[in-house]
C-alpha cells in the first residue's frame, strides 16, 4: 500500500546517539554513575554467570508470555467472541448458524490476513466483525458502513481490540491453522475433562 510512504522517513531523528561508549549498560542499567568498586563487583560476578543460563532464562519468559497470550487467545475463541459457536470447537468449520464458517484448519490466509479478517469480518457473509470501528470510517477495505449497504458484516458477540485480536490470531496459528483431523485428547484440553462433550470421541 502506497498512502503515507511520502513521510515514513521523517520519523527519524536527525541526530540518532546510537555509539555512546561512555555508558556501559548491564541488564539494561546504565552503570555510569556508580562508584568504581560496585562497578568491579559486578563485572565479576556478570564473568562468572554461565551466559547459557542467562539466555535459557531469557527465553523461559518469552515463552510464559507467549503461553498468556495463546490462552487469551482461547478464551476469546471459546468464550468471549464464541467464534467456535460458527467455526466449531477446534477451528475445523461448521454448516449453520452464521452459514458456512469456514475451515480454520485449511485457511490459507496468513496472520496479518486473519487479524484483518477478525477486525472486519467479511462482507457479504456471515463472519462478523470485531472491531467496534469497523466501517465508521474507511479502516476496513477501504468502505464504510453506509458503501456496504446490506453486505455490512453481522455484529459479534463482543468487540475486541487489537491486543486480543492479536491473541486469537496466535491461538489460531498455535492450534489448529495447517492442522489435520482434532483428536479426542485435543477435544478435552479444549473442553477440560469435566465435561461429556468429548464422548464421541472417545477411542474405543
Ligand atoms: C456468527 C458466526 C461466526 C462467528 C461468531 C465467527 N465467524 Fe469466522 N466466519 C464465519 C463465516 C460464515 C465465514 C465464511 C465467510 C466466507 O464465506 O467467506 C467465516 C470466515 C472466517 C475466516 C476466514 C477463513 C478463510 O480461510 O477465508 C476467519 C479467519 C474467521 N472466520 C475467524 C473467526 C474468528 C477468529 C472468530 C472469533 C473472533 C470468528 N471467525 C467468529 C462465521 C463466523
Amino acid at each position: 500500500m502506497k498512502s503515507g510512504a511520502g513521510t515514513a522517513h521523517t520519523a527519524v531523528p536527525a541526530f540518532v546517539p546510537r555509539n555512546d561508549k561512555k555508558i556501559y549498560r548491564m541488564n539494561g542499567h546504565s552503570v555510569r554513575h556508580l562508584p568504581a568498586a560496585f562497578i568491579m563487583a559486578a563485572l565479576i560476578g556478570a564473568s562468572a554467570m554461565n551466559p547459557l543460563r542467562a539466555q535459557d532464562s531469557q527465553s523461559d519468559t518469552q515463552n510464559a508470555e507467549a503461553q498468556r497470550v495463546i490462552a487469551q487467545g482461547k478464551d476469546i475463541f471459546k468464550t468471549k467472541a464464541t467464534c467456535q459457536f460458527c467455526h466449531k470447537w477446534d477451528a475445523s468449520g461448521d454448516q449453520g448458524y452464521g452459514g458456512n464458517a469456514l475451515s480454520l484448519h485449511a485457511t490459507k490466509l496468513n496472520p496479518a490476513q486473519v487479524a484483518q479478517t477478525v477486525k472486519c469480518g467479511r462482507p457479504g457473509t456471515g463472519m462478523p466483525y470485531h472491531d467496534a470501528l469497523a466501517y465508521t470510517d474507511k479502516r476496513c477495505y477501504g468502505v464504510t458502513r453506509e458503501q456496504l449497504g446490506n453486505a455490512m458484516p453481522p455484529e459479534p458477540n463482543a468487540f475486541l481490540n487489537d491486543d486480543e485480536i492479536n491473541a486469537v490470531v496466535k491461538y489460531l496459528f498455535a492450534t489448529d491453522v495447517g492442522r489435520g483431523p482434532s483428536t479426542y485428547q485435543d477435544c478435552v484440553e479444549f473442553w477440560g475433562s469435566k465435561t461429556r462433550q468429548c464422548d464421541p470421541m472417545k477411542p474405543h
